[in-house]
């Protein structure tokens, strides 16, 4: 999609529909109010009427065909009160949602009043929001009338800093841009999305953005004793693909920023099989890794002055006859020897392996983003994803610099009582701490693989992907931690390494 600002008035924008805001309190202003003076009070009969109650992402359509703009979009912002930059990016990705579906093609959007000051957030919001919001769900379908058609979207900068909302421009179009990409590749089928081809889409990125990409195979991995990562790989006949992304913006410093992410294209259990309901989730089991490739690609774009690795360690956990067998003791790349107890327990262990190459690699802060466990979808539901540490510093950074780009992580505690559960009685560890805390078990496991590096994990299980759509995102994958990791790798070329 084509995003760019422009400084005509709101009349004389030449498009298929114009946006405009509309708040709970039902009070026109901006270019909402010269919108509706221009068609005879139209919006504020609608508002009058109680058609439309301002709230977030609502929205109504009103034919304007003697005008320029030709149809006008009002669209509910939300409180006023409430109103933050992320909204805009929800009331523009639900207008866009709603009508690029209806054969629109060309969209403006004009920010409210209240935007001023806050430009760059909102262009780059409403431009990620857009962007997001014509996701395409159905491309396998022989039906292309559901197809989201929309081309482009333009900012009304009358008014507003131009400069300000053309960085946010470029900043919310890369953005949207790898969201999208962490999308398509978390909701491809584990047929098409192997580990082989994670890996090819990996190497499109690198091709793209200039980035380096070495996807490293089986006897790599043997090389390089990850025993513990193939353990999960031998069971299936894809062959598995560590993948290794290296960005340096950055070559005069020693700061190494690593971003692991779990590949696990498919996750039947392997011998601990699942139950057969929902387990075509799974081939979403590989949403970390999406993240960290797309979030590459946004960085690949946005150059940010800093270096960074993505590290996805990529396989498929399937059962057969070379499967790993509840009861096995694995070597991972570190000397840790692990009782596998259960081998649906299998994110961890390709993960403690890319964590200690990580640390190999000089990594001098590492983030984790793994789908690794059902009981944080009980603990935190789809609402936010969890995040543990062995630095609070770090954590709260991260968490600062994430506050405002909708995804949200919440800090939960790495207890010595999780680390203790993990105790194998005949090998160093084991990879299941029992029912309770298995979040934080699951985070102890990964804790005791990492030795002093500032290390975050965050488990995504339930925010990588929902059942339910909203006006502004379809269902499925919704590209976290992408937002995140993007922002933080943002807040860390700005204010220097803290943590
Ligand atoms: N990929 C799953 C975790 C998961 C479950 C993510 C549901 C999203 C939705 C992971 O590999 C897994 O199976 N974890 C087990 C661990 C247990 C065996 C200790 C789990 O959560 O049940
Ligand atoms: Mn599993
Ligand atoms: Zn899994």
């Amino acid at each position: 999609m084509h995003v760019r600002s422009v400084q005509d008035s709101p009349l004389s924008v030449r498009v298929g529909a114009l946006i405009v805001p509309l708040f709970t309190d039902g009070v026109l202003d901006g270019a909402t109010e010269v919108a509706d003076k221009a068609l005879g009070g139209a919006v504020s009969d609608i508002v009058a009427a109680g058609e439309h109650k301002g709230k977030l992402g609502e929205i109504t359509l009103v034919h304007a065909k003697d005008h320029p703009f030709r149809r006008l979009i009002v669209v509910g912002l939300g409180e006023r009160e409430k109103f933050e930059p992320l909204n805009i990016g929800r009331a523009v990705g639900a207008a866009v949602r709603a009508f690029g579906r209806k054969g629109i093609k060309e969209f403006a959007v004009a920010l409210p009043p209240i935007a001023k000051g806050h430009e760059s957030a909102c262009a780059s919001f409403a431009a990620e929001g857009a962007i997001s919001s014509t996701f395409d769900l159905g491309s396998y379908q022989k039906d292309t009338e559901k197809h989201n058609v929309a081309e482009s979207l333009t900012i009304l900068g009358e008014g507003f800093d131009t400069k300000a909302l053309d960085a946010g421009i470029v900043r919310g179009h890369a953005l949207g841009t790898a969201i999208n990409l962490a999308r398509r590749l978390a909701n491809t089928p584990a047929n098409d999305m192997t580990p082989t081809q994670l890996g090819n889409e990996a190497i499109a990125v690198g091709k793209a953005t200039g980035i380096q990409v070495d996807v490293h195979d089986a006897a790599w991995a043997e090389k390089h004793k990850m025993g513990s990562f193939l353990s999960v790989a031998q069971g299936s006949v894809q062959p598995p693909a560590f993948i290794v992304m290296t960005y340096k913006g950055d070559p005069s410093s020693n700061e190494l920023l690593a971003l692991v992410g779990k590949g696990i294209t498919f996750d039947t259990g392997g011998i601990s099989i699942k139950p057969a309901a929902g387990m075509e989730e799974m081939k979403m089991d590989m949403s970390g890794a999406a993240g960290v490739v797309a979030t590459m690609h946004a960085i690949g774009t946005l150059k940010p002055k800093i270096n960074v690795v993505a590290i996805a360690p990529a396989t498929e956990n399937m059962p057969d006859g070379k499967s790993t067998k509840p009861g096995d003791i694995v070597r991972a790349m570190n000397g840790t020897t692990i009782e596998v107890i259960n081998t649906d327990a299998e994110g961890r262990l390709v993960l403690c392996d890319a964590l200690t190459y990580a640390q190999t690699l000089g990594a001098t802060k590492i983030i984790d983003c793994a789908t690794l466990t059902g009981a944080c979808v009980i603990a935190l539901g789809h609402a936010a994803s969890a995040a543990m540490t062995n630095n609070d510093e770090f954590l709260n950074a991260f968490i600062a610099a994430t506050k405002h780009t909708g995804e949200r992580y919440w800090h939960m505690p790495l207890f010595d009582d999780y680390t203790q559960a993990m105790k194998s009685d005949i090998a160093d560890l084991k990879n299941t701490g029992g029912r309770a805390a298995g979040t934080l078990t699951a985070g102890a496991f990964l804790k005791t693989f990492v030795e002093k590096t500032p290390w975050i994990h965050l488990d995504i299980a339930g925010t990588a992907y929902v059942e339910k759509e909203t006006a502004w995102l379809s269902k499925g994958a919704q590209g976290v931690p992408v937002r995140a990791l993007v922002a933080y790798a943002e807040a860390l070329a700005a204010n220097g390494h803290v943590g």
